[in-house]
C-alpha cells in the first residue's frame, strides 16, 4: 500500500539557498517521482512558538511567506497537501496522552533537544514545551499515519523518539501506529550549505542567507561581498577552494551546461578551481558566473512569487482547505486512539 509522507519546517524566516537545496529539492524530486498516498508538508507554527512565546509576530508573518516559498519554488498544490500546524487542534489532543508515555529525562537525552537547550540558552529555565516538542513532532506524524519522514541529519533524533512513543503506546494499549521511518537527505554540500560570510550554515539569525524572495541586485550584491580567500589578494595569487564560499556555492549549483552558456573559457568546475588554485583567476570573475547560474535558479521562482502575491487570500485560502481536510483524518485517529485506550465512553451506554 502506498505511505504517507510528512515533512515539515519551522515558519521563523523566508525560506533561502540552503532549504531550497536541501529540503526543497528533495520534496520537489519525491512529490515528482515517489509513490504515496498523502504528501504533507507543515508550516510547524505551533513548534515555532515553543521557543517563541512573546515573539509571535516572527511566527505569524512567516506562514504564508513560506507557503510562497514552497510554492514557487516547485511543490504543487495539486500533489502536495500545505497546512498551518494550528488549524489541526487534534495534534495537540494526541500530543497530550504521548506525554504520559515519555519521560522527562529521555527528552533531556534527546541529542537535538540537548543541542537547541545549548544554543538558545534554556539551560536553567527550559519552557515545557520547548523541552516535550519532541512529543508533538511525534504526535504530527503517528496522526497522518506518515511512515516517510523526509528531513535533514538534525531531525533524525526525533524520528528516532516518535517510533519510541509509537511502539510504548503499540504495546501499551493496542497497535493502531506504524512506525515511521526518517528518509534523511544525502549529506552532499546542501545539507550545510554555508552562509555568505563563510562562517555557519545559511540562517536567519545568522543574517548571512540568500533568500529566495532577494530580488536580483540583493543577489548579485550577496554575491559579490561573498566571503572567498582572504590571502587571495592579488589576480595572479594563488587561492584556495576550502571554505571559499563561491565554491561551495558552485559545487552546489553550477553544471557543466553553465560553463558552455556563462563561462566558456573552461570546460567545467575541475578546470576553474584548478586555474583558481594555481593563481592568475580572479573572485570577481567567479563571483559574476556564480551570480548568473543563482540568478538563472531565481528568476522562475521570483516570477511564480509575484503571481502568488498578487492574490496572497487564495493562497491562504488553500492552507485553510488543506487543514479542514487533515481535520477530518485526525478526528478519525482520534477515534481509534480513544478505542485503543479504551475511553471511548459513546460503546459504554447499552
Ligand atoms: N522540527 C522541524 C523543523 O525544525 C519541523 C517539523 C515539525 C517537522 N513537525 C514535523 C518535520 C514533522 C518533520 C515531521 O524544521
Amino acid at each position: 500500500m502506498a505511505e504517507n509522507i510528512l515533512s515539515g519546517v519551522r515558519p521563523t524566516g523566508n525560506l533561502h539557498l540552503g532549504h531550497y537545496c536541501g529540503m526543497i529539492k528533495q520534496l520537489v524530486d519525491l512529490q515528482n517521482n515517489g509513490e504515496y498516498n498523502e504528501f504533507l508538508v507543515m508550516i510547524a507554527d505551533t513548534q515555532a512558538l515553543t521557543d517563541n512565546a512573546k515573539n509571535v509576530d516572527k511566527v505569524k508573518n512567516n506562514v504564508v511567506q513560506v507557503a510562497i516559498d514552497f510554492i514557487s519554488a516547485g511543490l504543487d498544490p495539486n500533489k502536495a497537501t500545505i497546512f498551518i500546524q494550528s488549524q489541526v487542534p487534534q495534534l495537540f489532543e494526541m500530543t497530550g496522552y504521548f506525554l504520559n508515555l515519555v519521560t522527562v529525562s529521555r527528552l533531556k537525552r534527546n541529542p537535538t533537544i540537548k543541542e537547541e537547550i545549548k544554543q538558545r540558552g534554556f539551560e536553567n529555565s527550559i519552557p515545557a514545551g520547548f523541552l516535550t516538542y519532541p512529543v508533538s513532532q511525534a504526535a504530527d506524524i503517528l496522526t497522518f499515519d506518515a511512515t516517510i519522514i523526509p528531513v535533514g541529519d538534525d531531525q533524525n533524533p526525533l524520528v528516532e523518539q516518535t517510533r519510541e512513543i509509537a511502539q510504548a503506546f503499540n504495546t501499551t494499549y493496542s497497535p493502531i501506529f506504524k512506525l515511521p521511518k526518517a528518509v534523511i537527505r544525502n549529506q552532499s554540500v546542501c545539507a550545510r550549505l554555508p552562509g555568505t560570510d563563510g562562517k555557519l550554515k545559511m540562517s536567519k539569525s545568522a543574517g548571512n542567507g540568500i533568500y529566495l524572495c532577494d530580488d536580483e541586485s540583493t543577489v548579485k550584491q550577496k554575491i559579490m561581498n561573498a566571503y572567498t580567500d582572504p590571502d587571495h589578494i592579488k589576480v595572479s595569487d594563488p587561492g584556495k577552494i576550502e571554505g571559499n564560499v563561491v565554491f561551495a556555492y558552485l559545487d552546489a549549483f553550477c553544471k557543466e551546461e553553465h560553463f558552455a552558456k556563462y563561462l566558456p573559457e573552461y570546460k567545467n568546475l575541475d578546470e576553474l578551481k584548478a586555474h583558481y588554485k594555481r593563481g592568475g583567476l580572479g573572485d570577481v570573475k567567479v563571483k559574476l558566473f556564480l551570480n548568473n547560474i543563482i540568478q538563472e535558479i531565481l528568476t522562475p521562482i521570483r516570477k511564480k512569487r509575484a503571481e502568488l502575491e498578487e492574490n496572497i487570500d487564495a493562497v491562504y485560502e488553500m492552507l485553510f482547505n488543506n487543514a479542514k481536510k487533515l481535520r477530518k483524518m485526525a478526528d478519525k485517529k482520534i477515534t481509534e486512539l480513544h478505542e485503543a485506550i479504551g475511553i471511548n465512553y459513546e460503546k459504554f451506554k447499552k
